[in-house]
């Protein structure tokens, strides 16, 4: 079987994913406009998946300037999905986000992911955390609603309250390994599973993954978010060859497969996100700064994109997943928010600095 590989967005700097498949567009242009161009012709291919031997040939005989506006299309994907404002909505209809974790030691992580969803565009956000975490959480921000339950012996049955009006979940922000917690989240995994609520998984939510891959295999409303060591620690759970470290792509596509065609997004230098038949690759511009809490910021935002791309459903994303499209601006907005905060604060740029750039980050990138 093959891939099919589209690498979107403006060319980054530095060493290429040597993985990816011949067919993949690899162009680098140095002249400014050049970045845009890659942008929007990636673009253009990943709308018409299918044929796309002769969508490539026809793509690089595009790239001058009169095929621009047929470009633009794979950002449009995004922008079909962002629901309008209108005054006739009320609260809650834009999305009401779950973030399950935020223990003793790590508070920070649940309140990025939080923030993130309201600023991108969720109207309410849940954090569902340790009972030591919660006061902390709550004195970041009036605007998180913090339930201190998950360390409680009745945690499932807490959150499962909730579950009905929750429109996706985000595990992992801040969770730890604590075994009480850990085994209170299995409940917690299992409940949205059975009603059909998509969930983010990033971080420690991944530790547990990798513990026991059973609690997602085959999940198709789950979207993994690994870095590089999460990502290894999930191969070594489920795939029993050793990883080609010099096919990122390949691998992240067996990867999706070995759990059953989940959506698996590896953060790196390149973002790669598959679904176990596609690859995408997200190389919209970041920096070199990497902080900690930015998988935070992708983790929250992930949360509220997913519930906007399965609302609007297949049409609005012409027959893309819908999961990988949220994946996709997702994983765009975040690195548009890393450039944009470096650009201000250079090497000392923090998740801080990054949150703040969202609703500009987003104007730009989804609402022109
Ligand atoms: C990368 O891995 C995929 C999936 O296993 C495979 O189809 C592809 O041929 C590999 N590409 C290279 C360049 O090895
Ligand atoms: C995952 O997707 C691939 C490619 O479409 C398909 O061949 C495979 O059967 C799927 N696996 C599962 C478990 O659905």
């Amino acid at each position: 079987m093959g891939i099919h590989c589209v690498a979107i967005g403006a060319c980054g700097r530095g060493k290429m994913d040597t993985g990816v498949p011949r067919m993949a567009v690899r162009t680098c242009w140095a002249a400014a406009a050049g970045a845009a161009v890659v942008a929007l012709l990636s673009a253009a291919i990943a709308l018409h998946w299918p044929p796309l031997h002769a969508v490539l040939q026809r793509a690089f005989s595009l790239h001058t300037a009169h095929s621009t506006k047929d470009m633009e299309n794979f950002f449009q994907l995004v922008r079909n999905i962002v629901p309008a404002l209108t005054s006739k909505k009320h609260k809650g209809q834009d999305g009401r986000i779950g973030i399950v974790g935020g223990c003793q030691e790590y508070t920070g992580a649940p309140y990025f992911a939080g923030i993130s969803a309201l600023k991108v565009g969720a109207d309410l956000t849940h954090v569902f955390c340790a009972r030591e975490a919660a006061p902390v959480i709550k004195s970041y921000s009036p605007e998180l609603i913090v339930h201190p339950v998950l360390d409680s012996s009745n945690a499932v049955e807490e959150v499962e309250k909730w579950l009905p009006r929750l429109h996706a979940l985000v595990v992992g922000p801040g969770l730890g390994r604590d075994d009480l917690i850990l085994n209170n989240v299995r409940g917690i995994l299992e409940a949205t599973k059975a009603r059909d609520i998509p969930v983010v998984i990033d971080a420690d939510g991944l530790w547990l993954i990798a513990q026991q891959p059973a609690l997602i295999h085959g999940y198709q409303k789950a979207i993994l978010t690994p870095n590089r060591v999460e990502f290894s620690r999930l191969w070594e759970a489920v795939l029993n060859d050793p990883m080609d470290t010099q096919n990122h792509s390949g691998s992240v596509l067996k990867l999706s497969q070995a759990l059953g065609n989940t959506t698996v997004v590896q953060k790196g230098e390149h973002d790669l996100i598959s679904n176990g038949q596609h690859v995408l690759v997200c190389s919209q511009e970041g920096s070199g700064r990497r902080c900690g809490g930015q998988g935070d910021l992708l983790s929250g935002s992930l949360g509220v994109m997913v519930h906007w791309a399965l609302l609007a459903g297949p049409q609005k994303t012409h027959g893309s997943s819908p999961l990988l499209v949220a994946a996709w601006g997702a994983c765009t907005l975040t690195r548009e928010c890393n450039h944009q905060a470096f650009q201000k604060y250079g090497r000392s740029t923090t998740t801080t600095d990054m949150i703040a750039e969202v609703g500009t980050a987003f104007n730009k990138l989804f609402m022109t």
